[in-house]
């Protein structure tokens, strides 16, 4: 079957709670659903899988669960490539920016799953991706068999996999495909996604993904994104001390910052931590893009995972434990380029 929507505004700011659509199989010419808001975005599919269906914003609607720093900037992408969106996350007032562009709200996960044939999460922790996949009022209490569900969050290479089973058992598809390069590279579409999950699944879903992010790679089954982010985080983890002694090294040696950045940002030691964070960092804005609490938790699941496999991963730990400190001294909501307070205090260096 092969659905399509009469009257659709696909325009990026279109409101779309204005007037009712009506969405039809165009195969049999017959009207089959009509809705408002957000009932309206997902096509009637009669229980049919859409496994052969192309994802175009005309047939397919999209849900998004969590509209924090990355998932707005990301949620924005889709509307502006004309995509009708359902969004819910905990705190509605950070949804609000979405929803004057045309997002509906959705009272729960379980109903933006009811209102999508594709639905992102990107949550904070794996408790949480727990909470809105698997939860009573979770987006698989309310896809329909043939959704497919992407969970963009940082999380357990094990919860994937779970999840990936717990969804096929409901006719759902899972993919875990998290994410590198930033608030920058979420508000600019440029981001890395590393994908785990069926192959078919992650090529049926490449025009969303394409709309996100520039290098999209499928790594391998569920679990393979979220140990490819872990690799990821491993190498900011020793990164991030390495950009903040470096930068505490030229202050304390009465060096003119922005200068050396020009000559070692574009040398061999040039990094995106270096390129990103080392100016937020001379400019003393410690607000976060990527939040303390949010590398805590990956750093602790990096560590458990390097555990299991019996590997013993020095500066992983030391990293974690700095950025232990530095939670400890109020900064778990600081930008992760505040390490370099609490590398600056083992000196007694009050900088930035
Ligand atoms: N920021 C980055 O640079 C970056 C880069 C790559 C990956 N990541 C990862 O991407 C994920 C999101 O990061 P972020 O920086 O966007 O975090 P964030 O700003 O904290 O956004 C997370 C959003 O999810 C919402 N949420 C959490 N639990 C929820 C639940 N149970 N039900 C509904 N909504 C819930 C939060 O609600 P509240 O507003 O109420 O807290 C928040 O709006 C994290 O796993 C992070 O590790 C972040």
């Amino acid at each position: 079957m092969r659905l399509d929507a009469e009257e659709q505004d696909c325009r990026p700011d279109a409101p779309l709670t204005t007037a009712p659509r009506v969405l039809r199989d165009v195969t049999s010419e017959a009207p089959c659903a009509t809705a408002y808001g957000v009932d309206a975005l997902r096509c009637e599919r009669h229980n049919e899988p859409m496994t052969d269906a192309r994802i175009t914003p005309q047939t397919s609607g999209v849900g998004w669960i969590g509209t924090g720093l990355m998932g707005a900037s990301l949620c924005g992408h889709l509307l502006a490539a004309g995509y009708r969106l359902a969004v819910f996350t905990r705190t509605r007032a950070r949804a609000e920016t979405l929803l004057a562009r045309g997002a509906v709200w959705a009272e729960s996960p379980r109903a933006v799953a009811a209102a999508a044939d594709v639905v992102f999460t990107m949550v904070g922790t794996p408790t949480d991706v727990r909470e809105v996949v698997v939860g009573p009022t979770g987006v698989l209490a309310g896809a329909a068999p043939g959704a497919v569900l992407i969970d963009m969050t940082t999380s357990e290479p094990a919860l994937a996999r779970e999840i990936y089973d717990t969804a096929r058992a409901h006719g759902v598809a899972a993919l875990d495909a998290p994410v590198s390069g930033g608030d920058v590279g979420a508000r600019e579409g440029r981001l890395s996604i590393m994908v785990g999950g069926d192959r078919d699944v992650f090529e049926r879903v490449q025009p969303l993904l394409a709309c996100l992010g520039k290098t999209i790679v499928h790594q391998g089954p569920a679990g393979a994104g979220q140990h490819t982010k872990m690799v990821n985080q491993i190498l900011i983890a020793t990164g991030m001390i390495g950009v903040c002694e470096a930068l505490l090294y030229a202050y304390k040696a009465g060096l003119d910052l922005e200068t050396v950045l020009t000559s070692v940002s574009g040398g061999a030691a040039g990094s995106w931590s270096l390129a990103n964070y080392a100016p937020r960092i001379l400019r003393r804005d410690l607000a976060p893009g990527f939040a303390v609490a949010h590398f805590l938790k990956d750093l602790g699941i990096a560590l458990a995972e390097a555990r299991r496999l019996r590997l013993a991963l020095p500066g992983l730990a030391l990293a974690e434990q700095l950025y232990r400190a530095l939670e400890a001294q109020g900064h778990g909501a600081s930008g992760i380029q505040a390490l370099v307070v609490a590398l600056g205090r083992l000196s007694a260096v009050d900088w930035p």
